[in-house]
């Protein structure tokens, strides 16, 4: 697994450090209100784990997940596969948590669930922030660390399911793309 990596990008005590003060600004934010964190499954289900243990308030857990359509002919078109529980949600303050955001298409079709579904305000966290392959124009409220066009995994984010467990965030190696017989910019789930 290990010979797959390019480079660490961001190892152990870094994302510890990035955590702890991330904790701390999403903390004082949601401080009095009723919340829910819904973590996006499987990407952060390391990060949203980490993160919901540093934060000393009362707030539900819930999980969601999109997927693209396998058959479906527009490209970003997402179904949505698990759903928070309705009332996770309804009239409540919402905090959407994912490993990534790279076009957007995700969070924006998640949050916009959310809000139909009677959240009273979303506001999205993420570990990692791609904006250069943003198609959708979303900002997070909160985010870790930024990263240019590179594929990136472990501590939650895969490529094809697997390299989820690695403790650290790392570059995937171009080859093993090419091995899996796809190009870097398709290289999504
Ligand atoms: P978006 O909908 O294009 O913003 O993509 C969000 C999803 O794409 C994330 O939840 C990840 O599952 C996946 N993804 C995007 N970039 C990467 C990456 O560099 N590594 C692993 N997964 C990624
Ligand atoms: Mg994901």
């Amino acid at each position: 697994m290990l010979q797959d990596l390019e480079r660490i990008l961001f190892p152990e005590e870094a994302i510890v450090r990035a955590v702890d003060s991330l904790a701390t600004r999403v903390t004082e934010s949601f401080h009095g209100t009723e919340f829910t964190v819904v973590a996006v499954l499987k990407g952060s289900c390391i990060f949203a784990a980490d993160l919901v243990r540093r934060l000393p308030l009362p707030m539900e857990l819930g999980f969601a997940a999109a997927e693209s359509y396998r058959t479906g002919t527009l490209p970003g078109e997402l179904e949505i596969t698990c759903f928070p529980r309705e009332e996770e949600v309804r009239g409540r303050e919402v905090l959407l948590v994912d490993d990534i955001l790279d076009s957007g298409r995700t969070l924006d079709v998640l949050r916009r669930k959310l809000l139909g579904w009677g959240a009273a305000r979303v506001r999205t966290c993420v570990l990692l922030d791609k904006p250069a392959r943003r198609v959708v124009p979303l900002q997070a409220d909160f985010r870790c660390f930024e990263i240019e066009d590179v594929f990136a995994v472990g501590y939650g984010l895969d490529f094809a399911g697997r390299y989820r467990n690695l403790p650290y965030v790392a570059e995937l190696r171009e080859e093993v793309y090419a091995a899996a017989g796809r190009v870097r910019t398709e290289a999504r789930p």
